[in-house]
């Protein structure tokens, strides 16, 4: 039976809500991992990865703020702090200090589990009947799927 914010249980709320405040939290470290290779890329390929890594974190950062207004819209509770973010999230910091298929793979990889956390919050929702959260992180973790190959075509 399919559900609306304003008829889904507690527990359910809870549920969904708890899987999309790990996708805000890996969305958002993502972001700043973009941002890092971004200034600090290097090598022949620079300017198109320098240009691939903006369009990344652009998009997430989006992206982060759609995750948490979702919570939001469910009456749950968006957290917005950093440590709480890098204590739950599956994606780490690099310190920037990398060759840039290095930076690639970490990319790849970031982005691999990212379309992992989506999909898992989009079986979540959809046990719940929640369609249109469901909906939401399939369109999240398809991007994440497309960034990862963008990344990975470069690796030959
Ligand atoms: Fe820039």
């Amino acid at each position: 039976m399919t559900q609306t914010a304003a008829h889904l249980a507690p527990g359910a709320k809870d549920a969904i809500c708890e899987a999309l405040n790990q996708s805000v939290a890996e969305t958002a470290i993502t972001t700043m991992l973009a941002q890092n290779f971004h200034w600090n890329v290097t090598g022949m390929a620079f300017g198109p990865l320098h240009d691939l890594f903006q369009k990344i974190y652009e998009d997430h950062f989006t992206a982060q703020d759609d995750l948490a207004e979702r919570i939001k819209a469910l009456g749950g509770h968006a957290e917005g702090q950093l440590a709480r973010m890098l204590d739950r999230s599956k994606v780490s910091e690099h310190d920037g200090h990398a060759s840039d298929t290095d930076m690639i793979a970490a990319m790849v990889s970031a982005q691999d589990t990212l379309a992992a956390t989506l999909a898992g919050t989009a079986a979540i929702a959809e046990e719940h009947g929640d369609l249109l959260t469901q909906d939401m992180a399939i369109a999240r973790g398809q991007v994440h799927e497309k960034f990862a190959w963008l990344l990975r075509a470069h690796l030959g």
